[in-house]
Order: structure tokens, then sequence, then C-alpha cells
């Protein structure tokens, strides 16, 4: 009967408030029959006519999109994505290429003609400028003025007088991968850097490692006496970082790796690299090993033998969102507290090539800063009965630390300021329960919609699944469509508004945060256990966004003849 089914169905939200028991009748399909993961949505998209290398958006009253891709920098309008403006960014001798010529590098500058791949892209929303930076001209960047819709202006950071083989305060991106943060501080702009470098890219026109360069009040390239680490020239060609992503707060700049667990060895890790966003030195740098795990429960009773514990072991991407009421709740952290959601794979064993098999764990920075507060006041007491080894001996010489003298008059601070590797790993937990098999993550981004946390995880297979994040019970996968059939959904996702963006290959697509509609959920049950933000009801004989139904609507009742039990 109709008015006896109704009460039953209660969108999911409520079940997180209330902590219900599951209470309806027409769960019994099995939850993957009743989601289409083939249906194909029509959604808004671009098309440019090359990969897409680096993709930033601008939120705001005029929302814009910058694509780059070889030899290109473009600007699409941020809701219709059609395109405002192209800009040549090379081949370095095309007459087109009016940023190029401006460039005043004298013996610097490479003899050959180069086409420009992008390599860093990053907009300072603050004073409406963009960043870029490409693989021609020595890895030099582009300051580009925005005005209205427009890259109205762009300068050369390169100063022919200041820039040796040796030694190069502008060159700033590598041809194996940079990443970038920018900070402004007391109006000073500062890059935060970091490199991946071999011995032929350390070798000449260096952008070391890590650095922190302040761009010059003349904006034609960086202050003198920046301060760098650089991977000791023993280690360049056997130690490689990869470094994935970087994201900031008010006080630190973060960059995450995947590396060797140390020189010679063969198995690859991810770290965490922190460094001081107001001071810009090197002394505040610091690594910290993440793990995340996933450890097969023992069957109550059972006499099987326990599965081993799970390493993923290679990251893949991340973002860092305030987490959502439930999932705060459920991993006792405050509402809204900042958290680091980190993609992960499994690689074979020795090698750094990441297998179908991922997990996603949720690391609270408060905890990212405890453990190394932690390890770093260890290594300055004189409480340790270990001599322990500060590490990152492919950056500086092996260093002790020192155990400090309490009875001298002044704590020696000194301590403090050397760059360190946090002791002990922070790990944390799957929050798929070792469910995501045969499934390679390639992206995540994470929005909260009413209490709920949503992780949207792009895959090898050029699929965004959106999930439901909870601890400690299966993921609820609300959709899982395919974006593309022949391409990976790239690291660089973006939102503006109430989308977001992906890129797989050729293409920029816009997907709503409260998906790309109903159509896939098969169910009447299933569309009304939705939750409400989807904004999914059943209509006839399908489930719907209300604006897309000719008839009768309803997100309460299931007709008699689909519930019948
Ligand atoms: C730029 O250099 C390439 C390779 O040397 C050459 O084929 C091309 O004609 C040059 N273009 C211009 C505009 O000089
Ligand atoms: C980091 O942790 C230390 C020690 O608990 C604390 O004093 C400091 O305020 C924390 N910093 C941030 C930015 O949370």
């Amino acid at each position: 009967m109709m008015g006896s089914l109704c009460p039953l169905l209660l969108p999911l939200s409520f079940l997180f408030l209330g902590h219900l028991a599951y209470p309806w009748k027409c769960s019994d399909e099995p939850r993957s029959s009743s989601l289409d993961p083939t249906l194909r949505y029509d959604l808004p998209n671009y098309v440019a006519h090359g990969p897409i290398q680096n993709l930033i958006s601008k939120d705001g009253q005029e929302p814009l999109v910058f694509v780059a891709i070889t030899n290109h920098l473009q600007v699409l309008h941020g809701s219709d994505l059609r395109i405002l403006q192209s800009v040549t960014t090379g081949p370095t001798n095309s007459s087109q290429c009016s940023q190029c010529s401006q460039c005043k590098m004298g013996s610097a500058r490479p003899d050959q003609p180069e086409d420009t791949e992008s390599r860093v892209l990053v907009l300072d929303t603050e004073e409406d400028i963009l960043y870029s930076c490409g693989s021609s001209l020595r890895g030099l960047c582009f300051l580009h003025q925005l005005t209205g819709a427009k890259i109205a202006d762009s300068k050369c950071l390169f100063n022919k007088m200041e820039n040796s083989p040796l030694l190069c305060r502008d060159c700033v991106s590598s041809p194996l991968g940079t990443l970038l943060t920018v900070v402004t501080n007391r109006h000073a702009v500062y890059f935060f850097l970091a490199s991946s470098v071999d011995s032929l890219v350390a070798g000449s026109y260096s952008p070391a490692s890590v650095s922190v360069r302040r761009l010059l009040f003349t904006e034609d390239g960086f202050a003198d006496g920046f301060q760098s680490l650089t991977v000791l020239p023993q280690f360049r060609d056997s130690y490689p970082i990869r470094y994935l992503h970087t994201f900031r707060t008010e006080y630190f700049v973060y960059f995450l790796t995947v590396q060797l667990e140390e020189p010679g060895g063969t198995a690859y890790h991810s770290r965490v690299v922190r460094l001081s966003a107001k001071e810009g030195e090197m002394r505040s740098y610091q690594e910290l090993v993440l793990e995340c795990r996933f450890e097969p429960k023992r069957r109550w009773r059972s006499a099987e033998p326990l599965m081993p514990t799970e390493n993923f072991n290679i990251l893949q991407a991340a973002h860092v969102a305030p987490v959502g009421d439930s999932l705060a709740g459920e991993l006792g952290l405050n509402p809204e507290e900042l958290v680091l959601f980190a993609a992960f794979a499994q690689s074979d064993p020795q090698s750094i090539r990441p297998r179908m098999r991922s997990a996603l764990c949720a690391f609270p920075l408060n905890l990212i800063n405890m453990s190394i507060y932690r390890s770093m006041k260890k290594c300055c007491s004189n409480v340790e009965s270990e001599r322990r080894l500060r590490g990152l001996h492919y950056f500086q010489p092996e260093m002790y630390c020192p155990y400090n003298n309490l009875s001298a008059p002044v704590p020696d601070r000194s301590c403090w300021n050397v760059p360190t590797l946090v002791d002990l790993p922070l790990y944390h937990m799957d929050l798929f329960n070792g469910h995501m098999d045969g499934v390679l993550f390639t992206s995540v981004y994470v929005t909260s919609q009413e209490r709920l946390t949503i992780g949207h995880l792009g895959t090898s297979d050029g699929r965004v699944l959106q999930v439901v994040l909870q601890r400690g019970s299966n993921p609820l996968t609300l959709f899982n469509f395919s974006l593309s059939d022949t391409h990976p959904v790239s690291r660089d996702v973006t939102r503006i508004g109430d989308n977001l963006l992906f890129v797989t290959g050729n293409k920029v697509t816009q997907v709503s945060v409260t998906g790309p509609g109903c159509r896939h959920l098969l169910t009447c049950s299933r569309c009304l256990r939705a939750p409400r933000f989807m904004g999914c009801g059943w209509c006839k004989n399908g489930c719907s966004r209300q604006g897309e139904c000719q008839g009768e609507w309803n997100q309460q009742c299931c007709s008699p003849i689909i519930t019948e039990v």
C-alpha cells in the first residue's frame, strides 16, 4: 500500500542525522544493479586542439577558466566554457608570440627555437595576476595582468644581467616537473617552488629542488640570495623526487611527494613537505612520511590466518577541504576542520608504477602539525636516550639531533631551525576499507553537501565516482559515470560556483557538485534514497530532477507496483 510505504523512505541525509537502522522495504535489490554506470550524460564541455597541460579557474562575478596547451594559453568563460581569448606562448621564434620576443635574455637565450609546453599555471586571485612557466627559455615565467576578462599585459620574469648557467635565479620550471604556490607577505610576492631534478637539469640553469624566491618590485625577475635545497650531486640520478601537489594554509606551504624510502633503497613511499609561509627560509623545512593502510578485520572466532596489513604507498592526487559534519563526528574532528584527502595506489614491490588498487585517506592538518611538533621536540630535548639522525641526507650532510643542555641559561632554539625528517610516519586507514579494487584513482576533489562529505574521484579509465565519504562502512556511490573512453582524468580539478571542471585529454568537462543527473538511478527506492542535495525524485518510470519531469514528480513515495514486497 502506498500510504504505508511512504514514511519508510527517508533520504540518506536523515539517516546520518538520526543514525536509524535502514528501515526501507525496497532495499532488497543489490546496490550495483540499481545504478547504471553505462549511462552517458550530455555535459557542457570545451575541446582544445591539443592535450590540456594545465587548467586553473577564477571564481567570482566574472568567472574565468585558463587552459594551457602546447604554445597556447586560452581564456574561457567560466559558466559556458566559450573561448574568449587565445594567447600564443610559442614556438619562441614565432612572430605571433609577442611575450617571447619581449624576453631580453642575452647570452642565456637558447640557440634553437623551442615549443612551449606549459609546466606551471597559478593564479593570484587577490592581485588578478596569472603566472605561467613553460618548458622553453630556460624555464622562465611570465606574469599576466588580467583586466576584465582578458590577459591585458604579459611580462617576462627574467633579467639578463643576473643569470648564468651556474646560478640562475629566474630559472623556475624543470622539464621533470615543478609545483608553485604563490604567497603575498607584506606586499612582497614569494614563489614557493618544488622541482624534480637530475644531474642534467641541476647542472646548468638549475631550478633547484625546493626554493623560495621573492619577485622583484620591478616585475622583471627574482631577488638575489634566495634560499634553496637541491639534491646533492651524488644522489641526483639515483634519487628522483616526484612532486604531486601543493597547497597553503595561513602559516605553512606544503608539497606532497613520491620518493624512494631512502637513497639506495628500492621501495617507494609518499611524504608531505612543510615550510613556513611567513619566513621564506629553508630552516623551517620538514618532511613527514604519510601512510595509507588497510587492515583486514579478522572474522569473529575465525581460524583463518590474519590477512596482512596492506600499504597503499604511491600518492596519486590530493585535495585539502573542510570536512563535513557527519565525517567530522566519525573521525573525532571539529566541523569544518581542514583535512588533506589523499588518493593512493599500491605499487608492485620495488616499483613506482601504480597497480589497479586504490585507497583514500584523510589526514587532518592539525595532526600533521602535531606529528611534526612532537618529533622536533623529541629531537631537541635531552631526554632521548638514543641518538637520532635528522635524515634528509640527499639534501644536507648527515647530522644528529643534538642534546640540549637544560642547565644552559638560555635554551638553544637553533636546534628547531634545521631541515629535519620526522622520525615516525603518520598513518591513517583507507576510507574505502580496501573496496577500491580494479580501480586506479588519478584525481580527488572533496566537497560537502548538507552534513555529508562527498569525494569526487577521477580514474585512469576516464570515469568520475562521486561517493559519500564515511568511516567504518562500505562506501556509498552516488554516481559513477564516464568522461572519456581514451584518457585518464587529470589531477587538476577546479571549481567554479557549483560546478567542478575535469580534464580528460583535450577536453574540459563541467559537472555539477550535485552530480550530472538522476537517470542512472534505476529503481524508485534507490532514487528516493539519494541524498536530497542531488535533487532526484521519481517521475513516472524513471528517476529525474523536477525540471526534467513532465507529469507527477515526488521525493516521498514509490508506487506500489515498483515497491511490491
Ligand atoms: C622557427 O624555427 C623553425 C625551426 O627552426 C622554422 O622551421 C620556422 O620557419 C621558424 N619560424 C619563424 C617564424 O621564423
Ligand atoms: C602546531 O602545533 C603546535 C603544538 O601543539 C601548536 O602550538 C601550534 O599552534 C600549531 N600550529 C598550527 C598552525 O596549528
